[in-house]
């Protein structure tokens, strides 16, 4: 039985807050609308879906670096690349119920609330601002950044400096970026505060649409390691109409929101930015940021390829790829099918009585400095099942009281509900096997 795509994501909502994954922000005083905090399953998924894009990204790659810049930006970064002037939607207002949209998500003149009068649109700045500093005037003012990526151009010339990587290279960082959206809906598909990945790759001008072409593929190529299913993410070349104010050409790739209006909402934006944020730079700051090449004996200002993905959206696709309800033996059951590398809890430890709870925790202590693993006694063995099914966990490590002569113990597999008997002390050697290569290659 798969689930209703109308009541999907109440039930994937409701799921997050049951199992700790997502929780509305404040929501003891009523909840801050678009705001959303991480609770301990959630913070160990959006751990591992960084550390897998950080280790695609950079760390198994010579060229390219990594770094992680500061929140609150000199205001001319903001100036210089265009974001003062650019970085607004137009926004409509419902005369009658008061309702806020952006134009471009509502069609016609009538409110999509209660049919009302629309106001003509009017531009709205996207971006926080605050105060710096004991003034607060006009010269305090700075601005929270609305993509990581602008650090990035900022510090070419610093990380040329000190890395001396040559061209083709990449420079990568992670972090939280604001945005003031007119809407902000659908859980944490877009919200105010979220997190960017994002890598901008310098190469020489001639050879950007190879580098272009390459990026697309190996993006594409990372969602799929994720265990992201194929047919639920495509890409899609923006229209001329569509391309922000950097772009001369962008690929999105896509997935299959249940939300989305047409059935596909972006997931990341792969864009060609050529040398438009390093010359707006050089021309903002007065700054030298051209590139020497030794080969030529001529400055350059490199071209760009930027891929620039939401930590947020990629948890949401996971989470949705991996949801699913099913009977099991007469029994509904609510699994969260996660790739084995995600899943917050790799295995579960589970005595079937609690009378074996003292010999099932040295199974559990033998775990535990090797993988995150839970001890759970509570409740009748199968709800202890249903539980780790729902929250992800692949393995479950069953004690029983034939464990106590054979010194044994069961494993069985969240999709398969295969079983396998093993002896405890094979336990971390049979998991990290697991782990490393699926059960259906070990069991
Ligand atoms: N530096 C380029 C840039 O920021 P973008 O398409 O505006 O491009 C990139 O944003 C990605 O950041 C998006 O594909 C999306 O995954 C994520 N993102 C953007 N706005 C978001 C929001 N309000 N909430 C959650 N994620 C968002």
């Amino acid at each position: 039985m798969t689930a209703d795509i109308t009541d999907l994501m109440k039930k994937l909502v409701s799921l997050c807050k049951r199992r700790g994954y997502v929780f509305q922000s404040g929501e003891i005083y009523g909840g801050l609308q678009s705001s959303w905090d991480y609770g301990p399953l959630g913070v160990e998924l959006k751990k591992n879906i960084e550390s897998s894009w950080w280790n695609f990204m950079v760390s198994t790659r010579p060229d390219v670096v990594g770094m992680d810049s500061a929140i609150i930006t000199h205001p001319d970064v903001w100036k210089a690349s265009g974001h003062l002037k650019n970085f607004h939607d137009p926004m409509v207002d419902c005369r009658k119920c008061k309702s806020r949209f952006r134009q471009d998500h509502v069609e016609g003149d009538a409110c999509p609330e209660c049919g009302g009068q629309l106001t003509e649109p009017r531009d709205f700045g996207l971006m926080f601002k605050t105060q710096m500093g004991a003034l607060e005037d006009d010269s305090a003012t700075v601005y929270l950044r609305p993509e990581t990526c602008q650090s990035i151009f900022v510090n070419f010339k610093n990380i040329v400096t000190a890395t001396r990587q040559k061209l083709p290279f990449g420079i990568a960082q992670m972090g939280k970026a604001f945005r003031n959206e007119i809407t902000a809906r659908n859980f944490i598909f877009r919200s105010r505060e979220f997190e960017q990945m994002e890598m901008e790759f310098f190469c020489l001008p001639e050879e950007t649409g190879k580098w272009f072409e390459y990026w697309i593929d190996q993006r594409m190529k990372w969602y799929f390691e994720l265990g992201i299913k194929s047919g639920n993410l495509r890409t899609r070349k923006h229209d001329d109409g569509e391309l922000a104010h950097y772009a001369s050409s962008c690929f999105d790739i896509e997935y299959t929101f249940p939300f989305a209006t047409n059935g596909w909402g972006e997931l990341e934006g792969i864009a060609n930015r050529s040398d438009f944020d390093l010359k707006a730079h050089i021309s903002g700051s007065g700054q030298d940021l051209s590139y020497l090449d030794q080969i030529n004996n001529s400055k350059i200002v490199p071209n760009v390829i930027e891929t620039s993905g939401g930590i947020g959206r990629t948890f949401l696709a996971v989470l949705l790829d991996a949801y699913r309800e099913e009977e099991v033996e007469g029994r509904e059951r609510i699994v969260l099918g996660l790739h084995r590398s995600l899943a917050p809890i790799k295995a579960a430890v589970l005595p079937l009585s609690k009378k074996l709870s003292v010999n099932a925790s040295e199974v559990f202590d033998l775990l535990k400095p090797h993988f995150p693993v839970q001890f759970d006694e509570t409740g009748s063995i199968g709800k202890r099942y249903r539980r780790m099914d729902e929250a992800g966990t692949p393995f479950c490590i069953t004690y029983d009281f034939d464990s106590l002569d054979d010194k044994s113990v069961t494993i069985r597999e969240r999709d398969s509900l295969d079983q396998i008997r093993i002896p405890v002390e094979t336990v971390v050697e049979k998991l990290r096997d697991l782990m490393d290569n699926g059960w259906s290659a070990v069991r």
